[in-house]
């Protein structure tokens, strides 16, 4: 890129000088269409439970759960994402709980597809919820095993898609599942579903508070390093863009967010696809912790968000999708 213009004759400063007109030059915005809210939901009735790990979010008994989705409603968010908390006594070695057409994510699609036709729901495609060993896939030999995995991955997506989820997202990571459900999807009439997969989603520190809101943090005895990306690498997860992007998926999604911008870039460059970042749970409380402590102050949610914006990317799933609606309501 050259460089145009000289100093006196120009000033850049003339461009900032009031609010008025970085209003106009401003070059990203930031709107309910971008943003897609996560869900967290527990067995039982009738409770709403503070997560300890991740302060202003909640685990919600399904019954509750008009309490978050009257206010994705109300502030127009396209999309949530729901995640289980699944009770302990259901987990196994297969988490075969995942296949049960009455667990908690099943009932969770066909209760708010019943009563928000319109707020389009994305569900997870992966163990790690329903295994006694938190992994994301089937533990064979010591090993997370790809293709056995994929076989219950499948089942899992056409059970949820029967339940009415209208996005499937691959999040285990293992190879060529997306080609594999999208086969599955389309032999059984779902050919409407889209899939979000979870195509460059790397081995993070940062899943942590996540771990603890769906409970596989203390099962998890060994790191996901086999499936999930190595941090240190960027031309393998273009790699993984392509071949998902072969295989079938409608649109890419990039893990963790804010420290994966270069990623998010360089995607949306490469391919021409929309891309969706996901701000995780450990961005958010470390965010959250800041403003709560006063250390930063509370600008700093729009600044991480717009951010994935700037970077190019489509949508961002982020638990502050309510909380900065409210900011922005605020502000307009
Ligand atoms: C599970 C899954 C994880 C997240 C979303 N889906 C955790 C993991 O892979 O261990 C993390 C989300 C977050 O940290 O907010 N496959």
């Amino acid at each position: 890129m050259k460089i145009i213009g000289k100093y006196p004759s120009t000033r850049l400063r003339r461009v900032r000088n009031s609010d008025w007109m970085r209003k106009l030059v401003s070059e990203n915005h930031l709107s309910s269409n971008d943003l897609i809210l996560p869900i967290f939901v527990r067995d039982g009735k009738n409770h709403i439970e503070k997560i300890k790990s991740m302060p202003g979010v909640y685990r919600y008994s399904v019954n509750k759960l008009n309490l978050i989705m009257n206010q994705v409603k109300k502030y127009k968010i396209p999309m949530v994402a729901i995640f289980p908390n699944t009770p302990e006594n259901k987990k196994n070695k297969i988490g075969s709980e995942a296949l049960n057409e009455n667990n908690l994510v099943c009932q969770s699609i066909r209760y708010i597809k019943k009563r928000y036709p319109n707020i389009g729901v994305m569900c997870d495609v992966a163990l790690d919820p329903y295994t006694s060993h938190g992994h994301d896939g089937l533990l064979i030999d010591n090993k997370i095993n790809n293709d056995k995995t994929i076989e219950i991955l499948i089942k899992q997506s056409l059970i949820q898609a029967k339940m009415g989820c209208d996005v499937i997202a691959p999040s285990d990571m293992m190879d060529g599942r997306v080609g594999l459900i999208r086969k599955a999807l389309d032999k059984n009439n779902f050919k409407d579903i889209s899939i979000v997969s979870y195509a460059a989603k790397y081995a993070s520190n940062f899943y942590g508070p996540f771990r603890n809101a769906v409970g596989s943090n203390q099962n998890l005895k060994t790191n996901k390093k086999t499936y999930q990306m190595d941090y240190k690498n960027s031309t393998e997860a273009y790699r993984e863009i392509g071949l998902d992007i072969k295989e079938g998926a409608d649109i890419v999604m990039v893990k963790p967010g804010i420290i994966y911008l270069d990623i998010i870039k360089n995607i949306k460059e490469k391919f021409k696809i929309p891309v969706f970042a996901y701000q995780v749970s450990g961005e958010y409380s470390l965010i959250k912790n800041g403003i709560q402590k006063k250390i930063i102050n509370d600008d700093a949610i729009f600044e991480s968000l717009i951010a994935f914006k700037r970077a190019g990317a489509s949508a961002i799933v982020t638990y502050f999708a309510i909380e900065i609606m409210k900011k922005l309501k605020k502000i307009n």
